[in-house]
């Protein structure tokens, strides 16, 4: 039972484990993987300034930064890179948030056993800039 209790909160853990690098301003071409493999509808940053911008794999705004409403952010300097990468080319402290993306497919409940619950994907990647 402790086994058990003790795996649990091992497994809680690493489901709430936000991953983070940090890199110095100015650092080119800094790859933020958010998904391994490639199962993305779209990328969205929590910037650490505030605001929340989405970043489409298809669509009209494909390709570019928006913000929450609905203006898009210059972003010639950022690159989408397959399968799951968004690539900066130049970093600057106005790029600080956490990185993360919304799914294509999301876990059916019912596959699992009762009890279970799986988040749908990690909980994003924490850019800071040093
Ligand atoms: C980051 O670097 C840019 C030049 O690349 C500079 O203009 C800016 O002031 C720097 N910001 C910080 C917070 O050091
Ligand atoms: C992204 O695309 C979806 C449809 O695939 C659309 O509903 C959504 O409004 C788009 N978001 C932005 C920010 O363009
Ligand atoms: C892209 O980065 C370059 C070099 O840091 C900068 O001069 C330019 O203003 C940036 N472009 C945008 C749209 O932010």
């Amino acid at each position: 039972m402790k086994t058990l209790i003790l795996l649990l909160a091992v497994i809680s853990f690493a489901y709430a484990f936000n991953l983070g690098i940090g890199v110095p301003n100015g650092s080119k071409d800094v790859n933020i993987e958010v998904s391994r493999f490639g199962d993305i509808k779209s990328i969205t940053r929590k910037l650490k300034s505030g605001g929340t911008q989405v970043w489409n794999l298809t669509g009209p705004n494909k390709g570019t930064w928006v913000d929450s409403k609905g203006k898009k952010i210059p972003s010639s300097n950022y690159s989408f890179k397959a399968p799951g990468s968004i690539v900066i080319k130049k970093v600057s402290k106005a790029d600080e948030g956490v990185y993360d993306y919304e799914p294509l497919t999301t876990v059916k409940p019912e596959k699992l056993p009762p009890g279970v619950h799986v988040d749908p994907h990690q909980q994003g990647v924490e850019l800071s800039v040093l």
